[in-house]
């Protein structure tokens, strides 16, 4: 008599648990999408997106609204918190991040150590697992080490990721300037120049649109190692390896690559009619959730505008947003958070092999706020396969293999 397992739990598809079969050689799946598309892996009260019309709210609040009135500092606050800060709240929260922002020598010292050439992103992954493995306080609990850690953390990947640039450029290090808000310090230690309030803006406006997205699947690979209560830095550290791939947090990087390979605004349609002939993927267009416009990549349009008018950077936009009408009119496909992030960031000094770490330094209080919430009503994650190998077979000593 066979007794079979329930049937797991889902909560987005209903019809999706009686789909699901026990048999001899174990479960058996019916319609499940590859890339878990469609599937709710629980329930969130952080980040609400509707793909269908275009919106993006934290916390309930329209990410228009944050990008205009908010800083990220305030938006890590209300992620974290659930709530905006009062005048207070916010004031203190600001000098505990800034407060944190120096990093331990010996993380200076290690990064010292890689090679020149080493990518920013695994460097930022080493230097993030490095500092998370300063052990507990004895004095700490599970939960207080964490709230120190995801501050600790929050604050100084910023410098990590400015600092590595520094190093290999051999140049002298920006210590962080406290009176400085996150998106200001980071421009400060990256370029040795207090930006102006425009360059600020600008900047933070990134940082707030990067601050979260829902299930992504760095988000989702942070949950899934807390959910093994593994502490808040390894969860991190596993984030970050994740948003480093091109079809992620990679793709800034890749999308100014293409826009240099491009060279002119002559060359743009060809390109396209090339990549899309190979079968190659166009980078920073297409989304798994938006089917309209990703409300993240209007905003950056309009802060692409601005900070590259009359500037030499004006021709990257100009370029970007013929493409955009191009693979439109081929392709149906709108751009994603990434495309205009990369002209931002391109104006705004960063190294385009340096984008995807700026965008790791800024998806980490998404990150945070996604663990605070697994940790707070934790269950071990540990889905099923379905079983495609060989049906039972014996083993064969090595002496009478073929
Ligand atoms: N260029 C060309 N074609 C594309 C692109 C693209 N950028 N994106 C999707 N498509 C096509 C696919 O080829 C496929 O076509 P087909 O059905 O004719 O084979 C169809 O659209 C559906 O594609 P999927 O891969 O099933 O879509 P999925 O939801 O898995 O992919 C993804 C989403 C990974 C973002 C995809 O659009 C992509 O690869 N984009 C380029 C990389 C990128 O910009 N990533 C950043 C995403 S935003 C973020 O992570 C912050």
């Amino acid at each position: 008599m066979v007794s079979f397992p329930p049937a797991p739990y889902c909560l987005s598809h209903p019809g999706l648990a009686d789909r699901i079969k026990s048999t001899w050689s174990g479960w058996t799946l019916g319609e499940i999408e590859r890339g878990l598309e469609g599937v709710v892996i629980g329930r969130s009260a952080i980040t609400y997106i509707d793909g269908e019309l275009g919106i993006l709210r934290y916390r309930g609040i329209d990410i228009k609204d944050l990008a205009k009135n908010s800083s990220y500092e305030e938006v890590a606050y209300l992620l974290w918190n659930g709530k905006l800060p009062t005048k207070n709240q916010l004031d203190e929260f600001t000098r505990s991040l800034a407060n944190q922002r120096r990093v331990p020598e010996q993380v200076i010292s290690m990064m010292r150590t890689l090679p020149k050439n080493a990518d920013p992103m695994e460097v930022a992954r080493t230097a993030v697992s490095y500092i998370a493995a300063y052990p507990r306080k004895k004095s700490e609990t599970f939960e207080q080490a964490n709230h120190r850690k995801a501050l600790q953390l929050t604050a100084t990947l910023s410098t990590i990721v400015s600092s590595y640039e520094r190093i290999r450029r051999k140049k002298k290090l920006s210590q962080p300037r406290l009176r400085l808000g996150h998106a200001a310090n980071f421009l400060y230690q990256l370029t040795g120049k207090t930006p102006d309030h425009e360059t600020e803006k600008a900047y933070d406006i990134v940082c707030i649109l990067y601050a979260d997205h829902e299930m992504n699947a760095s988000t989702f690979a942070a949950c899934i190692t807390a959910s093994t209560l593994a502490d808040l830095g390894g969860a991190v550290t596993s984030a970050v390896a994740t948003l480093a791939g091109p079809l992620h947090g990679g793709s800034n990087q890749r999308v100014m690559e293409m826009l240099e390979e491009i060279a002119s605004l002559e060359n743009a349609e060809k390109f396209i009619d090339y990549e899309l002939g190979a079968g190659r993927r166009i980078m920073g267009f297409g989304h798994r959730i938006y089917k309209t416009f990703d409300p993240r990549a209007l905003i950056l349009k309009e802060v692409a505008d601005s900070i590259t008018l009359g500037s030499k950077n004006r021709k990257w936009f100009d370029m970007a947003e013929k493409i955009e009408r191009y693979v439109w009119e081929k392709k149906n496909l709108r751009p994603n958070i990434e495309f205009y992030a990369a002209v931002t960031l391109n104006a705004l000094g960063v190294p385009r092999d340096l984008m995807p770490s700026v965008f790791a330094c800024n998806r980490i209080a998404g990150w945070v706020a996604h663990l605070f919430e697994q940790y707070s009503d934790n269950r071990l994650m540990r889905p099923l396969t379905e079983y495609t190998g060989p049906q039972e077979t014996s083993y064969v000593p090595v002496f009478q293999r073929n």
